[in-house]
């Protein structure tokens, strides 16, 4: 999903001489949404917008005046006497029009719906740019009687008439807003930024009502039983080095031991692919002995699970206690430190997590992982200097640790690219390629190598070694449905190949809402809006954590009434979001 984002940052930053706000509030959002790893609704109407907005631009010279002046053709050509008419009662409708201007102006509301209501009575039903004018002033009157109802219906009169009225648009839509119908009024909201460009009101007012959806969708939300992804799992435990919870030789100790604990079943659990069964399972454990000489190891999993399953106020006071337990050995100390700093991160707060990477690497100055770890978080914040420090002294800690060598080239790109140096990109590029013989299966490196080609705007060498990675590394979706992602953005053409890959990773890994909103967007890309929908209907039954349930719902949301709102107004939004590029989760913490 970071991908999208990416798009949506890569597209405005590709472009930085437009004067598009997108820029402003998008960036700020799109900042918050990279972190976390999920997308800010608001960041595809900005996109959309944002495109739609390039469209028009290049249109702008031959926009049409939203009102014609049929009037003034009717006069020139008076020749037969049902035209004739036809002026009569035009110039009649407007003047009684005007009539019920003046009696708004004298606040005389009720007088002047009356005379609106008899010039749409006696308006020609060709003279359609007067007739929605005419519903439009008597919808701005009903608006001020408060009467909500008849402002949408009149509203719905004019528009009908006239699909890019904004006045009106916008009228409905605050009326449909008023009146709870989210639905209309976020669909109003979104033709209006179509039409009228982005403008931050519209998106703010667009958002608000998103979030009143998203929260009233998942109050009616069943509780989720998916199970958490396999790949997900794997990826994220795979991201603290030597976890203590996957040290092989103490499972065999618990299996042996123990084998009827609720230990040595969670672990069973774990190998079966129950993992929403760990954290209860180690619960029992927990509750079983006074003092298990596990205790500290069961804590760690329980955390762990938790952190996994979005459920970050229980992960932290696991990883509490562990930290103040007296009897704790360092490893599992600093295992729970760096998993509580992430837990931050996920809960969005990031000074949080760096104060307790500080602190981290204040308790174990010998170790290489905190390092490692702050050093990330300061890339994601831009702090590359600060971050080049810290993948220094981890290497200097121990020289051969492959995520510290990773993690420092993706930043010495990273500095590269803002000091506009290309030399010091295409050296830390080739000094990534010289790990391929050795690491070619490593998914780690794999992911590190092709973000950071993506990161530079080299798609087709990210798009080469994806090739090579998905036969050295295979049956993984992270690797199918990057190259998916990849292909969909370098060509259109390769479609259907990328529809094939996004397949076969959900085939290989069902519940994996990463690759079910990447294949949303594939899917809006292509103008299939429903599709995308329920793309997103399926990632938020597999979602955890109220945060992303949001923006997903939200999403669900946005994507369908953009859908309505481009299908309202007959666009044709060319597909492909340019500049698709992957933010791996090793980044941007478990997400
Ligand atoms: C793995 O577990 C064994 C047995 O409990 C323990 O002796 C060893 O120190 C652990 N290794 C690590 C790296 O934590
Ligand atoms: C620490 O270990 C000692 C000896 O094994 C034990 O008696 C004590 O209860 C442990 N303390 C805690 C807080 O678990
Ligand atoms: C799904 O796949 C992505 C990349 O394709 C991977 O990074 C992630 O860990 C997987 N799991 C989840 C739950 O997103
Ligand atoms: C993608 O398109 C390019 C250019 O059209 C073509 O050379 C390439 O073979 C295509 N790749 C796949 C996997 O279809």
């Amino acid at each position: 999903m970071a991908s999208y984002l990416r798009t949506i940052t890569g597209s405005s930053s590709s472009n930085t001489s437009s004067s598009i706000p997108t820029d402003t509030l998008g960036k700020r959002l799109v900042k918050w949404a990279l972190i976390i790893g999920v997308p800010t609704a608001v960041c595809v109407a900005a996109y959309l917008v944002y495109r739609q907005q390039q469209e028009q631009a290049k249109k702008s010279a031959t926009r049409r005046s939203p009102l014609p002046t049929p009037l003034s053709k009717v006069n020139e050509d008076t020749t037969t006497t049902s035209e004739n008419r036809l002026k009569n009662r035009l110039t009649l409708a407007i003047d009684l029009k005007n009539e019920g201007n003046l009696k708004y102006r004298e606040q005389n509301f009720n007088e002047a719906i009356e005379a609106y209501s008899r010039a749409i009575e006696v308006c020609p039903v060709e003279s359609t740019e007067e007739l929605s004018q005419f519903y439009q002033n008597r919808a701005a009157t009903w608006e001020l009687l408060k009467d909500y109802e008849k402002v949408v219906e009149d509203c719905s009169k004019a528009i009908e008439l006239n699909p890019k009225y904004v006045k009106c648009i916008q009228r409905r839509a605050r009326a449909a807003e008023t009146m709870g119908n989210f639905e209309l009024a976020l669909e109003d909201y979104s033709t209006v930024c179509f039409i009228d460009s982005y403008q931050p009101a519209y998106i703010m007012a667009a958002d608000k009502v998103l979030t009143d959806l998203a929260k009233r969708y998942l109050e009616n939300l069943p509780p989720s039983t998916a199970e958490l992804s396999k790949d997900y799992v794997r990826t994220s435990l795979n991201e603290f080095e030597d976890d203590p919870i996957l040290n092989e030789s103490f499972i065999n100790e618990i299996r042996t031991s123990q084998p009827d604990s609720s230990l040595a079943r969670a672990y069973q659990a774990f190998d079966e692919g129950r993992f929403t069964d760990i954290p209860s399972l180690c619960t029992n454990e927990l509750e079983s002995t006074d003092d298990s000489p596990y205790k500290l190891q069961t804590l760690l999993l329980r955390g762990s699970f938790y952190l996994l399953m979005g459920n970050y106020a229980e992960a932290v006071a696991d990883f509490d206690a562990i930290i103040n337990d007296p009897n704790v050995t360092e490893k599992i100390k600093m295992n729970a430190e760096l998993k509580r700093a992430n837990t931050k991160i996920h809960q969005r707060d990031l000074e949080g997590a760096m104060y307790q990477y500080d602190e981290c690497i204040r308790n174990h100055p010998n170790e290489c992982s905190p390092h490692v770890h702050r050093g990330m978080l300061k890339t994601l914040l831009e702090s590359y200097n600060e971050a080049h420090d810290d993948f220094i002294e981890a290497l200097k800690i121990s020289p051969t640790n492959l995520r510290a060598k990773y993690q420092k080239l993706i930043n010495d790109a990273k500095i590269g690219a803002k000091e506009h140096q290309s030399e010091s990109i295409e050296q830390a590029l080739n000094n990534f390629e010289e790990y391929y013989d050795t690491c070619k299966q490593d998914i780690y490196y794999a992911l590190a190598i092709t973000s950071c080609y993506l990161d530079n705007d080299r798609k087709d060498r990210a798009l080469e070694y994806l090739n090579k990675f998905v036969k050295e590394i295979p049956s993984n979706p992270t690797l199918l449905a990057l190259k998916a992602n990849c292909l969909m953005s370098s060509d259109p053409s390769n479609n259907t190949e990328a529809e094939k890959l996004y397949i076969e990773a959900l085939e290989l890994d069902p519940s994996n809402e990463t690759v079910l909103t990447m294949f949303a967007i594939f899917k809006c890309n292509q103008n299939q809006f429903e599709e995308a929908a329920s793309l997103y209907e399926r990632a938020i039954q597999c979602t955890r954590g109220e945060e992303k349930l949001l923006q997903y719902a939200a999403l669900l949301y946005a994507i369908r009434a953009q859908g309505r709102a481009i299908k309202r107004l007959n666009l044709n939004l060319p597909g492909g979001f340019p500049q698709a590029g992957p933010l791996p989760n090793w980044m941007g913490g478990m997400a």
